[in-house]
């Protein structure tokens, strides 16, 4: 569902509780756009599903994540590690690098994708 004030439409706002790493596909210019969304102090946040290290999506399975002891996404490819809050690399081979934010929005009990600015 897309309409111009919400956006395309992701995942059901209650599907994202805090903490969580969900999985979503969109489309942008025809192409898909696979992501990770998290709610973070009670903000959703999404960002490319594409780890900087060697491009390899970050789930291991279809919409599962791996989360280290402090709620931080570890890519399951070669285990680098990412601050839940901007997507900063903490850890592993792409320490430094960053994870590629999405732009996005709660609305009408949805999370939903916006234009990129
Ligand atoms: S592809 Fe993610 S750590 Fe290598």
């Amino acid at each position: 569902m897309t309409s111009e004030r919400t956006g395309q439409f992701l995942l059901n706002a209650e599907d994202l509780p805090e903490g969580a790493f969900r999985e979503a596909q969109a489309e942008r210019d025809g192409q898909p756009l696979w992501l990770v969304l998290t709610r973070q102090q009670g903000t959703p946040r999404a960002w490319l599903n594409v780890c900087p290290h060697a491009g390899r999506s970050l789930n291991y399975a279809p919409d599962r994540f791996l989360v280290d002891g402090e709620g931080r996404l570890v890519c399951a490819a070669h285990g680098a590690v990412f601050e839940p809050l901007d997507g900063k690399c903490v850890g592993g081979p792409c320490r430094g690098d960053r994870l590629r934010a999405v732009p996005i929005a709660e609305a009408d009990d949805g999370i939903h994708l916006q234009p990129e600015g």
